[in-house]
């Protein structure tokens, strides 16, 4: 399954999100909406956006006891995006009663339940060293996702870097999802394993999300463009 790439709209507005939007011929584009624009904008934005013919996945990272995410999903069912997302880290009862709220909402529409591992602005360092979880990066990623594939969910976020163990220790239909991309030469910003669309598509991952290196690129409509190729038909 290789669908999908969703373009982050880390912008403080919907006018400025709208604006980057129309200027960049982006229209109808599957769209990522994070903790800045909804915080900001709301459920409305969500409404706008699917006027507006976009795909959304819901970026907000819940990560609470698990009675609190069952009944914030719940009301998130309601928004009828393609896909949410909590902390792996929360553990595997959270997890499982995240996908039971987004279950009885009051809506038939399928959202994905993607559970964060570990996030690809964290290395080793801040594995090992501030959070104190031994294991390496790798082992601890899979390990996450093993949880998250027990207990109900349907997909992980995850580094393009283990996106193949993943798929080897759940399953090829259980869900990647991959930011942290970057296309060569473009800055790594504070993401710390970064990787090319070309090596996403060799790693197997189902899903991209795409940040800064359009949205920060001069002409962002033809790094767009390039990220699509490049994920498409890897590097030529
Ligand atoms: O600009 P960049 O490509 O680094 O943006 C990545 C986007 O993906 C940001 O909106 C960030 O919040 C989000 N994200 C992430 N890592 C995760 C989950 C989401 O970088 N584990």
């Amino acid at each position: 399954m290789r669908n999908n790439m969703y373009l982050a709209l880390d912008f403080s507005t919907w006018k400025e999100a709208k604006t980057f939007i129309d200027v960049h011929q982006f229209q109808g584009i599957p769209v990522k909406v994070g903790m800045e624009l909804f915080y900001r904008e709301g459920p409305q934005l969500i409404e706008n956006l699917k006027q507006d013919n976009h795909d959304v996945f819901l970026d907000l990272k819940l990560h609470d006891i698990p009675t609190t995410v069952m009944k914030a999903m719940k009301n998130i069912a309601n928004l009828k995006v393609d896909m949410v997302n909590v902390h792996a880290l929360g553990g595997g009862e959270m997890i499982k009663r995240a996908k039971e709220g987004l279950n009885s909402g009051s809506s038939t529409h399928e959202t994905k339940l993607i559970a964060v591992t570990i996030l690809t602005s964290m290395d080793d360092t801040t594995l090992n060293k501030e959070l104190n979880l031994g294991g390496s990066m790798k082992d601890n990623v899979v390990r996450l996702a093993d949880t998250a594939n027990k207990n109900g969910a349907d997909g992980v976020v995850c580094s393009v870097q283990e996106a193949k163990e993943i798929k080897d220790v759940c399953g090829s239909s259980f869900l990647t999802v991959t930011p942290g991309i970057r296309l060569q030469d473009s800055n790594g910003n504070d993401q710390k394993r970064i990787a090319t669309p070309a090596l996403a598509r060799k790693n197997d991952a189902d899903f991209l999300v795409v940040g800064r290196t359009v949205t920060n690129a001069l002409d962002p409509k033809s790094a767009y463009e390039k990220v699509q190729e490049e994920w498409r038909n890897g590097i030529k």
